[in-house]
C-alpha cells in the first residue's frame, strides 16, 4: 500500500523523507517521491521503481535543499507506475505539492470538473485531483481550502500538503486512510505508520477520520471540518526500534519467525491471571455471551485462515455456532447478521479496506465486533465494540508469520474465556487446555528446532511446478495458510484442498513427482488422511508430511518429512504452521525471490 511522510523543523527535510520513505518500504510499492519547500517554490523528485533510485537522483537529498516537505512511496491503483503518475503531484501554480494513500472514488467526476474550470490532470492518477481542487478553493486560506477540497472526495485518503505561502508548515487530512503525527522538540513528522516516526520520536498523535492538522516546527494544531480547534492526546509508541530492525537476519521474514515464541508469549502470558483467562479490553458479560445465537470470523488472506483455524476450539469448546467468511465477501452477502451475532475481526495492520467494511456492515446489523489487531491505534482497533491487541511487535515482512500465530493465540484465548463464561466447559479441560496454551511458546520454538532438514527439502522442490497442501479438520485449515505462504513468497502455485475431497477432482492433477504436503496431525483422524497419501503415491506423488516423530506408520509411508512436538489437537494449529512458513521461506530463498516484498503484494490492503 501507498505510504505518507512529512517533516517540518531545523534540519534539512529531504534526507530525513527519504529515511522515513524507506521504513516505509516494506508496505509495498512502485514508484517514490518527495516535495520540499525551497527558497524558490517546491521542488519535487520522484521516480518509478526503487526508493534508491530516488536517493541517487537526488544525492542523498542534498539537491532539494529545505525545511518542510512530504514523502510518498506509491502502490499503483490508477495509473501505471511511471515518472508522471508518482507522487507528489503539484498544482498548476506550483503553489501546493500534495501526497495520498488512499483512492478518491469520485475522481472522474471531479477531473471532469476541474477540466471545465480550467486545471487539466498530467497524470492518470486519483491523486492529482486533490491538488488542483486545492488551488481552485485557496484564496489566502490554506486551512480552509483543504478542508474544502478534502470535502468534495468520497473514497479514502490519508494526504500530506505544502505550500509556498506557509513555509514551515506541513498540512494534513485523514479520512479512512491511516495517519500519525509525530511529536518532536522543534520538529514534527507524520507518517502512515509508526516504523517510519519510532527513529525520531515515541510521542505520537493518532488522527482520526474528518480530522485535519497544521504542523510547524513549534506546534501541532488540530481541527475538524468545520476549522474548529480538536483536543487530541499525546500517546506513547511502545515499539523499539530494534524490532523493526532486521536483527542479523537476512530477511525480516525469518526473524518474524523465529521471534514467534516471544510473540506468541507476548499475547498469551497478561492475559492470564491466577489460572483464569483474563481479556481486558473484551470483557463479556456471561449474559451476553448466553445469549448470542453464532460467532461470525472475518478477516482477508492469512488473516481469514487464521479464523478458519480457531473456529474449531471457540465451536468446540462454546458449543456456538462459528461460521467464518472472507470479508470481501461478507460484506457483499446480504449476511445473516444481527444482535444475537458476535462478529470476530482479525487483522494485523487493522487498515485492511474489506476488513474494515465488513465490521462496520456487522455493526450496521446490530452484532457486537471483537477485534483481534496487532497496529495499535489502527481503523479496525478503534472501530470495534471490543478490541484485542496481538502484541506481535512491528511485523514488517509483507508475509505474515507472528501476526498469524499471534491471532490464534488470541482466538483460543478468548474459547475459553467464552466458554468458561457460559459454564460450558468444566474445571479439568479448562485447566489442562489453558496449561497446553502456556506451554506453546515452547511449543513454536520446538518446532523451529527440529526440522534442521527443511533448507535440503527446500532444495529438493523448489523447482516444482505447483506444491499440494492436504489435511483434514484443524489441518486442512493449516493446509489453507502452508499454501498461501508458499505462493505469495516463492511465486510456486500451491494450492490446499481437504484430504477427503481428493477423490472428487484433485486426484486428476496427481502425476509422477507431484510433490504432496500431507499434513497429519489431527490424532482423531490420521487414519484418514494416511490413506489419502497411499493414494497419491499410489499415482507417483512425492509425499512430505507434517506430522508428530511419534507417528511411525506415517514416517514410514511419507518420503520426506517434518515434525511438530506433541500437542493438543485443538491447538495445534499455531504450531503446525511453523514448518510450512520455514517451507516457503527456503524455496522461495533458492527461487531467489524478494522474500520480505513480494513481486505485486502490499503489506495492508487499504483498498478494496
Ligand atoms: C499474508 O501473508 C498476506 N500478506 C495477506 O494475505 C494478509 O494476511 C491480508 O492482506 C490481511 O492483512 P491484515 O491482517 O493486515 O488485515
Amino acid at each position: 500500500m501507498c505510504g505518507i511522510v512529512g517533516y517540518t523543523g531545523a534540519l534539512e527535510a529531504a534526507p530525513i523523507l527519504l529515511d522515513g520513505l524507506k521504513k516505509l518500504e516494506y508496505r509495498g510499492y512502485d514508484s517514490a517521491g518527495i516535495a520540499v519547500l525551497g527558497k524558490d517554490g517546491i521542488e519535487v523528485s520522484k521516480v518509478s521503481g526503487r526508493i534508491e533510485n530516488l536517493v541517487e537522483k537526488t544525492e542523498g537529498g542534498r539537491l532539494l535543499p529545505g525545511n518542510a516537505g512530504i514523502g510518498h512511496t506509491r502502490w499503483a491503483t490508477h495509473g501505471a507506475p511511471t515518472d508522471v503518475n508518482a507522487h507528489p503531484h503539484v498544482s498548476n501554480d506550483g503553489r501546493f505539492a500534495v501526497v495520498h494513500n488512499g483512492i478518491i472514488e469520485n475522481y472522474i467526476d471531479l477531473r471532469d470538473e476541474l477540466i471545465k474550470n480550467g486545471y487539466a490532470s498530467i497524470s492518470e492518477t486519483d491523486t492529482e485531483v486533490i491538488v488542483h481542487l486545492i488551488e481552485m478553493y485557496y484564496a489566502g486560506d490554506i486551512k480552509r481550502a483543504v478542508i474544502k477540497a478534502s470535502s468534495r472526495l468520497s473514497g479514502s485518503y490519508a494526504l500530506g500538503v505544502v505550500c509556498t505561502d506557509a513555509p514551515h508548515s506541513v498540512f494534513v487530512a485523514r479520512e479512512r486512510s491511516p495517519l500519525i503525527l509525530g511529536v518532536g522538540l522543534g520538529e514534527n513528522y507524520f507518517a502512515s505508520d509508526v516504523t517510519a516516526l519510532v527513529s525520531h520520536t515515541r510521542n505520537a498523535i493518532y488522527l482520526d477520520d474528518d480530522e485535519f492538522a497544521e504542523l510547524t516546527p513549534d506546534s501541532i494544531t488540530v481541527f475538524n471540518c468545520a476549522g474548529q480547534p480538536v483536543e487530541k492526546s499525546v500517546s506513547r509508541i511502545a515499539w523499539d526500534i530494534q524490532a523493526a530492525e532486521k536483527g542479523g537476519y537476512e530477511h525480516f521474514m525469518l526473524k518474524e519467525i523465529v521471534e514467534q515464541p516471544r510473540a506468541v508469549k507476548a499475547a498469551i502470558a497478561p492475559r492470564i491471571k491466577d489460572g483464569e483467562v483474563v481479556l481486558e479490553g473484551a470483557e463479556m458479560s456471561k449474559e451476553y455471551l448466553s445469549g448470542i445465537s453464532k460467532i461470525v470470523i472475518t478477516a482477508c488472506g492469512s488473516a481469514y485462515y487464521a479464523g478458519c483455524a480457531g473456529r474449531f476450539a471457540i465451536e468446540k469448546l462454546c458449543r456456538v455456532p462459528v461460521k467464518t467468511d472472507l470479508a470481501s465477501e461478507l460484506r457483499y452477502d446480504d449476511p445473516l447478521i444481527d444482535e444475537k451475532t458476535l462478529l470476530i475481526v482479525l487483522s494485523q495492520s487493522g487498515e485492511t479496506a474489506d476488513t474494515i467494511a465488513a465490521l462496520r456492515e456487522g455493526q450496521k446489523r446490530g452484532a457486537k465486533t471483537l477485534a483481534i489487531v496487532n497496529v495499535v491505534g489502527s481503523t479496525i482497533a478503534k472501530a470495534a465494540d471490543y478490541t484485542l491487541y496481538t502484541y506481535a511487535g512491528p511485523e514488517i515482512a509483507v508475509a505474515t508469520t507472528k501476526g498469524y500465530t499471534t491471532q490464534l493465540a488470541v482466538l483460543y484465548l478468548f474459547a475459553l474465556y467464552a466458554a468458561k463464561k457460559m459454564g460450558r466447559i468444566d474445571k479439568e479441560r479448562y485447566d489442562s487446555l489453558l496449561s497446553s496454551l502456556q506451554a506453546m511458546p515452547r511449543r513454536i520454538q520446538e518446532a523451529v528446532d527440529m526440522n534442521p532438514n527443511i533448507p535440503a527439502l527446500a532444495k529438493k522442490y523448489h523447482k516444482s511446478r505447483s506444491v499440494f497442501f492436504m489435511g483434514r479438520n484443524t489441518d486442512y485449515s493449516v493446509a489453507l495458510e502452508g499454501a498461501l505462504k508458499m505462493k505469495e513468497i516463492s511465486y510456486l502455485h500451491a494450492e490446499a484442498y481437504a484430504a477427503g475431497e481428493l477423490k472428487h477432482g484433485t486426484i486428476a492433477l496427481i502425476e509422477d513427482k507431484q510433490p504432496v504436503v500431507a499434513l497429519c496431525c489431527n490424532d482423531r483422524i490420521t487414519e484418514k488422511t494416511m490413506s489419502n497419501i497411499v493414494e497419491v503415491k499410489a499415482r507417483g506423488a512425492e509425499v512430505l508430511a507434517l506430522t508428530y516423530r511419534e507417528n511411525k506408520k506415517m514416517v514410514a509411508l511419507a518420503d520426506d518429512t517434518m515434525f511438530i512436538p506433541l500437542v493438543e489437537t485443538l491447538l495445534s494449529a499455531i504450531v503446525e504452521i511453523v514448518p510450512l512458513q520455514l517451507l516457503a521461506y527456503y524455496v522461495a530463498k533458492e527461487n531467489g525471490c524478494d522474500i520480505d516484498k513480494p513481486k505485486n503484494l502490499a503489506k495492508s490492503v487499504t483498498v478494496e
